[in-house]
């Protein structure tokens, strides 16, 4: 970690009821009173984001709204699919494109992921842009071509000023809801490169303020060794943000770490 400010986001995926969202929500935000010095956001299903953001704003926490998707046309006939101006609405500051689910379990390829990115970007919302290798290719030594290429096609168009909104979640495919996470030199070591693209595309000083989040298989246990590495700015927590307990704790190893 260095002078970024920690971004711990719970990505809750297709988890949670309306009765257990509302608990869960509850258990984070007592669980972090008093907490500073760090960025959280929770990503609920859609159906819920409403009775999410009415108990955060009820507790008048700092925990931020997020959804897991978004499409990116502003309105129109596009059967099932939701918007940005309604996920405003809905007080969401904060939208994950390209998780590895939605590119390698519902098909979408770069070119839906980049007009994503843009759209999230140029509604003026923050955008955590999620990129990260498959097995085969770590195993074919393509880990940081792979990286490199969704970072670059995914930002494609996306002008400087717009990055001081941009996060980057590093989620190796093999690594997610597996229990086999990347060790945390492996982890410092793809996002380092990730980095590096960043400077490549935007220049020094916006490069370093970028958070580069890591994803796969966080816990309690490991957290706290992987926040340490200085590229690692934080996680994207899937399984291990459904219990409030966890997920406090994984916070507060990125506070500890920081
Ligand atoms: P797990 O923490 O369950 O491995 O999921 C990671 C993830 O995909 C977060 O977006």
């Amino acid at each position: 970690m260095t002078t970024r400010r920690p971004f711990i986001g719970g990505n809750w995926k297709m988890n949670t009821e309306r009765a257990s969202a509302s608990s869960l929500v509850r258990g984070v935000i007592d669980g972090l009173v008093g907490l500073q010095g760090v960025d959280v956001a929770v990503f609920p299903p859609f159906p819920y984001l409403l009775t999410v953001g009415s108990i955060l704003r009820e507790r008048g926490s700092a925990v931020r709204l997020g959804a897991q998707d978004a499409y990116f046309e502003p309105d129109g006939a596009f059967t099932g699919e939701v918007s940005l101006a309604m996920l405003r609405d809905c007080g969401v500051s904060v939208v994950l494109t390209g998780h590895s689910e939605r590119r390698h379990i519902l098909g979408e390829g770069e070119t839906i992921v980049h007009l994503k990115t843009k759209a999230v970007l140029d509604a003026g919302l923050e955008c955590i842009l999620c990129v990260g290798e498959k097995l085969d290719e770590r195993e074919e030594g393509r880990t940081d071509s792979v990286n490199e290429e969704q970072v670059r096609l995914g930002l494609r168009d996306v002008p400087a000023e717009q990055v001081d909104r941009l996060t980057i979640a590093y989620e190796p495919v093999w690594a997610i809801g597996t229990g086999r996470t990347a060790s945390p030199a492996d982890a410092q070591d793809a996002q380092m490169k990730i980095r590096r693209v960043l400077t490549d595309l935007y220049g020094k000083d916006h490069a370093s303020r970028i958070r580069i989040m890591y994803g796969g298989s966080v816990k309690a246990s490991n957290a706290r060794e992987l926040f340490a590495q200085p590229d690692v700015d934080g996680g994207l927590i899937g399984g291990a943000s459904l219990k409030a307990s966890d997920f406090v704790a994984i916070v507060r190893a990125a506070v500890a770490g920081a």
